[in-house]
């Protein structure tokens, strides 16, 4: 018997406008329907036509006043000193009670980067040639190692990579973290939509499809069982991190103790802005409300203001870490309520037109950021922390933020530690990197690694300090 088009959907996909994916059908082998019937009965119509409707509305709301965060900043004054001290001992006694856990967000596409998998696995370290997830799951074990925390890694994947992450994971045996430890959780699919607000498809019985952006983990979080294991395992806190910074910290005490002292929902960690051209996010108050302000919605003049310090009023460079109570994302999600709003990407989507012809088609992508949350947080902290220690992010194949300035990064925080332990630098590399590296479970920065006593291993490529 053949497949024919149930008569409930049918009627749904009219009422929603959808109507234009059946297009096909008459042509499809019973192979292909199949496909498309689960397609189209996994879609959440009314949720699509709520995206809809976002397309027909005019221009976003814009803010009409911006405020700068208050930093916990780099110099510290006395008393923020000793305020500062007290944190740490804070943050190292809940990450020794393993009230900390970890979530990686890696769901996004590594388009930009122009490798073809999960971007987690872009080697970059200098001389191992250690990948994305490797530094991440070595920071890791170093913080069981100095902090005796039990590691829980939750791992947010999304249909894109979910498969080809997994697989690297087992076949790098959990990076010795143990299975058991690691948690893959994948975000949502969203149809992407052309500018009449039809779904666009790749093929005729395949919808276009994409992550439903950083800010789907706190609902994945929750419908994944995340958010349960969390609580059952004693996990108050999540420390949550971007899969194309080798350098973030995910166990930072500091960042972790003066988190829980301010009883905050929700902390950040920023980077002092370099100028004020640079296209960074910075976090702010926007019409009295905490978040990111995208670069391209600062007045110009506010992007270049000064304070009394000389400093740009506007310089807290979101770096995309972030310290998250456990019950705040309770709240956050209940009932699946989590309203965070919606941003839109303007992209031509390689999709098939209304003759099923491969076509470029003006499309949107629909996604929600993360930090759009901060709003929500009753109390936040944000803090400031050194570019050059925390943040060499992997995003672009060439120039900055490429995988070649991160292992410069890299290399250029290895020679300070090995500089102030008063040891010799080896020669550069012709492409300016010094064949040198240090393992996070040696050192992670210049007080660690001056305590240790390790000898250089030699390497066939470089000095390596394992
Ligand atoms: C992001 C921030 C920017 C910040 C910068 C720091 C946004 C919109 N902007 O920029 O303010 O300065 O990081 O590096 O986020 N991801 C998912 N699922 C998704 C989308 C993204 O897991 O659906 C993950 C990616 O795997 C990646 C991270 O989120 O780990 C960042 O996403 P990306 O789109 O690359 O953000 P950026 O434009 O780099």
């Amino acid at each position: 018997m053949t497949l024919e088009i149930p008569n409930d959907l049918a009627i749904a996909l009219e009422a929603a406008g959808q109507v234009h994916l059946l297009g096909s059908w008459d042509s499809l082998s019973e192979e292909s329907r199949r496909n498309l019937l689960s397609a189209l009965r996994a879609l959440d119509l009314p949720q699509i036509q709520k995206l809809g409707e976002h397309l027909r509305k005019p221009i976003e709301h814009e803010a009409q006043s911006f405020e700068a965060p208050m930093t916990f900043p780099l110099e510290r004054t006395e008393e923020q000193q000793a305020y500062a001290q007290k944190a740490i001992a804070l943050g190292e006694r809940l990450l020794s009670e393993s009230k900390v856990g970890f979530v990686l967000v890696a769901g996004g596409q590594g388009s930009r980067l122009g490798f073809d998998g999960p971007k987690g696995m872009v080697g970059v370290g200098p001389v191992s040639g250690l990948s994305l997830f490797g530094w991440h799951a070595a920071r890791l074990t170093a913080a069981k190692q100095r902090f005796g925390t039990r590691i829980t890694w939750f791992v947010m994947t999304s249909a894109t990579n979910n498969g080809a992450t997994r697989a690297f994971f087992e076949e790098q045996d959990f990076f010795g973290l143990g299975s058991e430890n690691v948690h893959f959780f994948t975000q949502e699919m969203l149809p992407a939509l052309d500018q009449e607000g039809r779904i666009v498809r790749t093929t005729p019985d395949e919808l276009f499809l994409a992550p439903n952006g950083h800010g789907g983990t706190l609902q994945a979080l929750r419908s994944e069982g995340m958010l349960d294991l969390a609580a059952s395992l004693g996990i108050e806190q999540f420390s949550y991190f971007q899969v194309d910074n080798p350098l973030v910290r995910p166990a930072d005490p500091l960042f972790v103790g003066l988190h829980a002292m301010a009883e905050a929902d929700m902390s950040s960690k920023v980077v002092t802005k370099n100028e004020p051209g640079e296209k960074v996010g910075v976090l702010g108050l926007a019409d009295g409300k905490l978040g990111c302000i995208e670069y391209s919605d600062l007045p110009e003049s506010l992007r270049e203001e000064r304070d009394s310090g000389g400093q740009l009023r506007f310089r807290a460079g979101n770096i995309a870490v972030h310290m998250i109570r456990r019950e705040f994302a309770e709240q956050l999600t209940l009932d699946g309520q989590l309203d965070l709003p919606w941003h839109l990407a303007r992209k031509n989507l390689k999709g098939i037109n209304a003759e099923g012809q491969v076509a470029e088609i003006p499309g949107v992508k629909f996604e929600t950021f993360v930090f759009d949350a901060l709003g929500a947080a009753a109390n936040s902290v944000t803090l400031e922390v050194r570019r050059e220690e925390e943040f060499a992010p992997v995003k672009n194949a060439e120039g900055s933020d490429s995988p070649a300035s991160c292992r410069l990064a890299l290399t250029e925080s290895f020679g300070r530690m090995l500089e102030a332990a008063g040891l010799d630098l080896p020669e550069r590399n012709p492409d300016g990197t010094l064949p040198l590296e240090v393992d996070p479970r040696v050192a992670e920065n210049v007080e660690q690694f001056c305590e240790t006593q390790r000898q250089m291993t030699p390497d066939e490529d470089g000095w390596l300090y394992r």
